[in-house]
């Protein structure tokens, strides 16, 4: 089984002074939990604040998105390279968010994901469906289509740094969370798909974090599922009491 991962996606929250404090105050909270990868991932301003903050503790950091290309005349956009430059180990990519209101499609999140892997970074995979697709049982194709179109080209071997969230649009910021057993069927589901891609090694191996609405009081439940190897938070990663309460679950 892999090892479980507790992220926090801040999205855009928090300026570099926050982001310090944040960290300040989590690390004593944090500091005895062990067998628990513990990620935060700052907008891009306070990423270096938050990697000089993180520094001699076990927390890692990682970015909510970044661009596919090594550099170039993209205004506005950050590369993999600085990010692995600044010292990130993970990067977020293809949350529903970018999706939704950023146009992101599978084609552009499989270049992002194949650049990430080339710098070293962990990709954390976002799939989930909409509430409209759920209604109309699409769920189990809507989170095939998105892994499929996000790892074509890539085999088992360079997967293994991949993450993958589990994240239903309609969990994500409405207090809705999908019952444990409904995250652990798609997550099941999911594990099968990356087994029938990559192969059964790669499928026990890469983490799949359930996300949307995870909390400090639904945290045990989800995590005593058989699939579930760990949660993306988003609302909850932004207070460090909840955070650390989830972390410590
Ligand atoms: P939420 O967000 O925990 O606030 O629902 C999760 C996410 O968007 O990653």
């Amino acid at each position: 089984m892999a090892t479980p991962i507790i992220a926090g996606n801040w999205k855009m929250y928090k300026t570099t002074g926050e982001a310090r404090a944040f960290v300040e105050a989590l690390i004593p909270k944090v500091q005895g939990v062990r067998g628990v990868e513990v990620v935060i991932c700052p907008p891009f301003t306070a990423l270096g604040e938050a990697l000089e903050a993180v520094r001699g503790s076990l927390i890692r950091v990682g970015a909510q998105n970044m661009h596919w290309a090594d550099q170039g005349a993209y205004t506005g956009e950050v590369a993999p390279g600085m990010l692995k430059d600044l010292g990130c180990t993970y990067v977020i990519l293809g949350h529903s968010e970018r999706r939704e209101y950023f146009g992101e499609r599978d084609e552009e999140i499989g270049k992002k994901l194949q650049a990430a892997l080339k710098h070293g970074l962990r990709p954390i995979l976002c799939v989930g469906e909409t509430l409209e697709q759920r209604e109309r049982g699409g769920t189990q194709a809507v989170v095939e289509k998105q892994l499929r179109g996000a790892l074509q080209g890539l085999d088992g071997e360079s997967l293994s740094p991949l993450v993958i969230a589990y994240e239903p649009v309609w969990a994500i910021g409405t207090g809705r969370t999908a019952s444990a057993a409904d995250a652990e069927e798609t997550i099941a589901f999911l594990r099968e798909t990356l087994a029938a891609i990559g192969g059964r090694a790669l499928a026990q191996k890469v983490p799949i974090l359930y996300g949307g609405s995870v909390k400090p009081d639904n945290i045990k439940e989800l995590m005593a599922q058989p699939n579930i190897d760990g949660a993306l938070v988003g609302g909850a990663s932004l207070e460090v009491d909840s955070f650390a309460a989830i972390v410590n679950y």
